[in-house]
């Protein structure tokens, strides 16, 4: 997964909300920021060019072929600072002595058009490729094992929990039944014979995002990173998520209103509320219609917005 590419076989990243996250996430332009998402840099380039010269950004993914296209795209900028890891070590990934001091932490979560358009990286049912779904080769689990070496009942509770597919019951079954089971080609047509007529893409779509969450161990990895970011924040420091599935805008949603991740806001003896975050935006934030259009992988996407309480008591 470390081949060397450029920017011809770099499939293009339309960022989401660009203009719209990046204007709720830099409220100082002498502030340090981390992109914690970076792709193609789409985001972490318009975060760059509203800092002043004393401001710093970080910009971490765990994909070696993200940072050299962002590094392509970024150019030189003393200001911008790559990191490659996994956001679920948030504070791991930065300096210690950027602890609390940070003035906004950006999520864009998901996969890039890149690493879903690049058959090789195994992530899409409509391109032929080898079963691997790893954002990283950092990551042990490639979706070949998750396929081929889960027991039915751990495969059907991936691809219902994970994927929220109503039909995980009978595609676990037929899996099983076809195993080995090769390519996302040979998965597309498991799930073909099983589900039929016009919701059989939804259902693709659904297996393979359920595997894909499996393999990156992406819902844990979101809740410890909220976690680290919010400790990383200085007081009224902000985190802009952005979200493209159910499961992911779910734990966002509770973890700005209360801290924690069942969504109840905890209170003291007298009654005082024991969090240190606070939506800045009650409501979702939605792309519009327009960009919708002009980038259909924006459709599903939700941004929230939150921002650490100065004084907070958690
Ligand atoms: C939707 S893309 C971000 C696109 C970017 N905002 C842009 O404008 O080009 C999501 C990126 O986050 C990375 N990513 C997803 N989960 C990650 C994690 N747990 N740790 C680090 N990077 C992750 C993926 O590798 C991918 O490059």
């Amino acid at each position: 997964m470390d081949r060397r590419i450029d920017m011809t076989t770099y499939h293009e990243h339309i960022p989401v909300l660009l203009k719209e996250s990046v204007d709720y996430l830099v409220t100082d332009p002498d502030g340090i920021y981390i992109d914690t998402t970076l792709g193609g840099g789409g985001h972490s380039k318009e975060i760059l060019s509203r800092l002043s010269d004393k401001g710093r950004l970080f910009g971490v993914d765990q994909d070696s072929e993200a940072h050299e296209a962002a590094a392509k795209y970024i150019g030189d900028d003393d200001r911008f600072t790559p990191v490659r890891g996994n956001f679920g070590y948030l504070k791991t990934l930065i300096d210690p002595e950027y602890n609390g001091k940070i003035t906004g932490i950006l999520f864009d979560l998901g996969v890039s058009t890149h690493q879903i358009k690049e058959a090789e990286r195994g992530f899409s049912f409509q391109h032929d490729g080898p079963l691997d779904m790893r954002m990283s080769n950092l990551t042990g689990v490639s979706a070949y094992q998750v396929v081929n070496d889960y027991t039915y009942e751990k495969l059907r509770d991936v691809i219902f929990h994970y994927g929220e597919e109503r039909g995980s019951k009978e595609i676990a079954k037929a899996i099983i039944e076809n195993r080995p089971v090769e390519s996302t080609g040979e998965l597309r047509a498991i799930i073909e014979g099983v589900v039929y007529g016009q919701h059989t893409v939804k259902s693709l779509a659904r297996v393979f995002q359920g595997i894909r969450i499996e393999v990156n161990r992406e819902l844990s990895v979101l809740r410890s990173s909220l976690e680290d970011a919010l400790d990383l924040l200085e007081d009224e420091g902000r985190i802009v998520a952005i979200s493209y599935h159910s499961l992911e805008d779910r734990i966002v949603k509770n973890f700005f209103k209360s801290g924690n991740f069942e969504g109840k806001i905890e209170k003291d003896f007298y009654g005082n509320p024991l969090t240190s975050i606070q939506p800045v935006e009650k409501n979702i934030i939605r792309p519009s219609e327009e960009e919708i259009k002009a980038n259909p992988a924006a459709r599903s996407a939700k941004m929230r917005i939150a921002e650490k309480m100065s004084g907070g008591n958690n």
